[in-house]
């Protein structure tokens, strides 16, 4: 199977209902490594509102990785000044100059390879080797996590439950378009699959949704008692 009913459904409504973000390559097209890598990066502790700036403001002074593998770190801490968590940006730009002088200034186009850049861990690793290269990678965050376990319905309590949300993502995650799969998914549990009160009516996928079916769509993630 290339293609799950699930999936299927999903791209299509991401094709009528994708946010049009800077980072995002035109429909049809492939996305830019360094514009995928420096996004999620950006991302991983800060929402996209936020993001939109300081990604036009980086691209802007750094074009390309060469560009911010060159620049001083102190200069690149400074124009990350109020993302917060600071090691992200001297990984940043660790990464950018690994990236560089080991990798000839082309990242490498897989989850592995992705995985052993400074600042790189499983869900930017996955990220990036779908959206940048195509590759069918398991894409987990925190919203992907909210709608997978009330596809499937997953009673083990995070975050034991991480595993087996991970292969469920697997197993819907298309050869074809993973990477607008993946961000369709992101973009289905920000504004859909919401914690609380779930739009469901508005859902592309709820005739697969266990929960949706058991109308409990508000016990899931299972979370550990404090
Ligand atoms: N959050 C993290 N990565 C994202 C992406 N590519 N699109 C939307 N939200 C995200």
């Amino acid at each position: 199977k290339c293609m799950t009913k699930t999936a299927k459904q999903l791209l299509d409504w991401y094709d009528r209902n994708r946010r049009d973000l800077p980072w995002r390559a035109a429909h049809g097209e492939s996305a830019d490594p360094y514009h995928v890598w420096l996004s999620e990066i950006m991302l991983q502790q800060t929402t996209v509102a936020t993001v939109k700036g300081y990604f036009e403001k980086f691209l802007t002074r750094w074009p390309s990785v060469d560009a911010l593998a060159a620049a001083p770190q102190e200069d690149v801490l400074q124009e990350w000044a109020g993302l917060g968590y600071y090691a992200r940006a001297r990984n940043l730009h660790k990464c950018a100059q690994v990236v560089v002088e080991v990798h000839q200034g082309s990242f490498p186009q897989t989850e592995e390879g992705l995985k052993a850049l400074p600042g790189i861990g499983d869900y930017t690793g996955a990220a990036i080797a779908a959206i940048a290269f195509g590759e069918p990678a398991a894409v987990v965050d925190g919203n992907v996590e909210r709608v997978v376990s009330r596809l499937f319905r997953v009673t083990d309590a995070l975050p034991g439950a991480k595993k087996v949300i991970k292969a469920h993502t697997a197993e819907i995650t298309p050869t074809k378009r993973p990477g607008d799969f993946a961000q369709a998914m992101m973009d289905l549990g920000s504004g859909v699959c919401t914690p609380k009160t779930p739009k469901c009516l508005l859902c592309p996928i709820r005739g697969a949704c266990a929960a949706h079916e058991a109308g409990d769509m508000e016990r899931f993630p299972v979370k550990a008692p404090k």
